[in-house]
């Protein structure tokens, strides 16, 4: 049968090339398990994303009801909502781990920029699915929260107003939003995530991974062998290792799901048990956690010159920036083990600015709030504007040749 499969397919080949011969560096610590992890919560949300839509209507009369219908009637369907909707929290939980592991090991960096590109992709790709995702329920803050954020596009000097037209199919959100949400959601979407992760591993496997010494073990081969002194085989080293930290994080991720689903109001937000009501504006619209960050440098500026453009383009900067990384950071190596001072406190101040303006984004604004979050927001665009001048003034250290 195997025979019979490879010579019509190559899966032996694929195998080899890609698990049993690929030779990963040997010194993978914890931080290098998030992206098998983000892989795992792609299958749970789409598995879980499936079973929900043969049960949801995407119909603005009966999308809340029929999500009541699941979470009352429907057999296990509590137990695959929470799935879907804890799993959202955990995903970004996730994804935002294996990008910090990125800044703290430079793995943005030459050979790896695509990885890092395709990455931040992904990254845009997972906001707008999340995003669209939250229409669904028809609840207060599913309105209100997608009315905000399509505004925005409107104040898009030129297009705006014709963009968030096009974004609604409609002058308000409406039965039309819905169901072109549905469809992204759904479909398009995750298609294109998918499509991305793919080119995402392929992209690695080209380079070969990075690892917390930031050392290129391709460079240093056994002159007998050809293989990698520092290297060993995935398969069986880290598909074990991946499998235990997958077993350990689902027990966490199953706390979760059936002790605490809402997580005070964080993972489900209250205002979201009361259908969409276009007639009553909630007297406070705060996006789920993974957005305030953005959420808060959005309000931190404000309108000037009659339009609050700036704020936008200051939310859309401190994603896009982040594309640049690899060629912003100017230091002689990659590995925070062997980087100086500087290059520690800007990502300090980093994620000082970045935990900060998560809270603000979540709390009613206040002028104090206002300011906090402006002075949060120098120091996050400071990390990456900066980084060509502190990078290069860093002192380092030599790096080993080998791994440690
Ligand atoms: C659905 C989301 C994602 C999935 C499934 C995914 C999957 C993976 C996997 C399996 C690896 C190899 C294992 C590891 O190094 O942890 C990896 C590496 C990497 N990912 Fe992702 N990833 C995702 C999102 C992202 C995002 C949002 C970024 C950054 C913007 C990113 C940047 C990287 C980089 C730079 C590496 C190479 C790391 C190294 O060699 O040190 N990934 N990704």
């Amino acid at each position: 049968m195997g025979d019979w499969l490879d010579k019509r397919i190559p899966w032996r080949e694929t195998v080899r090339k890609h698990l049993t011969e690929y030779y990963a560096p040997k010194n993978f610590n914890i931080w290098y398990v998030f992206g098998a992890l983000s892989i795992l919560m792609l299958v749970v949300q789409i598995v879980s994303g499936i079973f929900l839509t043969m049960n949801y209507k995407p119909d603005a009369e009966r999308a809340f009801a029929s999500v009541e219908y699941i979470m009352r009637d429907v057999q296990w369907g509590w137990l695959i909502r929470y799935i879907h909707s804890t799993g959202a929290s955990f995903f970004f939980i996730v994804v935002y781990l294996h990008m910090f592991r990125a800044l703290i090991y430079g793995s943005y960096r030459a050979p790896r920029e695509l990885i890092w590109i395709l990455g931040m992709l992904i990254f845009l790709a997972l906001m707008a699915e999340a995003f669209m995702g939250y229409l669904l329920p028809w609840g207060q803050t599913s309105f209100w929260g997608a009315q905000v954020i399509v505004n925005l596009f409107s104040t898009i000097p030129g297009i705006g107003e014709w963009l968030s037209v096009t974004i609604r199919g409609d002058y308000a959100i409406s039965d039309v939003t819905l169901n072109r949400f549905f469809a992204l959601h759904v479909a398009a979407i995750p298609l294109f995530i998918i499509v991305l992760v793919f080119l995402h591993i392929i992209a690695l496997h080209q380079v070969g991974s990075n690892n917390p010494d930031g050392v290129e073990i391709k460079e240093q081969k056994d002159s007998n062998s050809g293989l990698p002194l520092d290297g060993i085989p995935f398969h069986p080293y880290y598909t074990v290792k991946d499998t235990f930290c997958a077993v350990v994080f689902l027990c966490l991720f199953a706390a979760v799901v059936f002790f605490a689903p809402e997580m005070g109001g964080f993972f489900l937000e209250y205002p979201n048990f009361e259908p969409a009501n276009p007639l009553k504006t909630p007297e406070h619209i705060a996006p789920v956690w993974y957005f305030t960050p953005y959420y808060a440098i959005l309000r931190a500026v404000p309108p000037f010159l009659g339009t609050q453009v700036w704020g936008v383009l200051a939310m859309g900067l401190s994603i896009v920036l982040f594309f640049f990384l690899p060629w912003l950071d100017g230091g002689l190596v990659r590995s925070i083990r062997y980087r100086g001072w500087l290059y520690k406190s800007a990502l300090l101040v980093f994620v000082v600015s970045f935990v900060g303006l998560g809270v603000l984004g979540a709390l009613p604004p206040s002028a104090g709030r206002q300011l906090s979050a402006q002075i949060f927001s120098v120091m996050y665009f400071g990390f990456i504007i900066l980084m060509p001048f502190y990078t290069k003034m860093d002192k380092v250290q030599t790096p080993p040749t080998r791994v440690r």
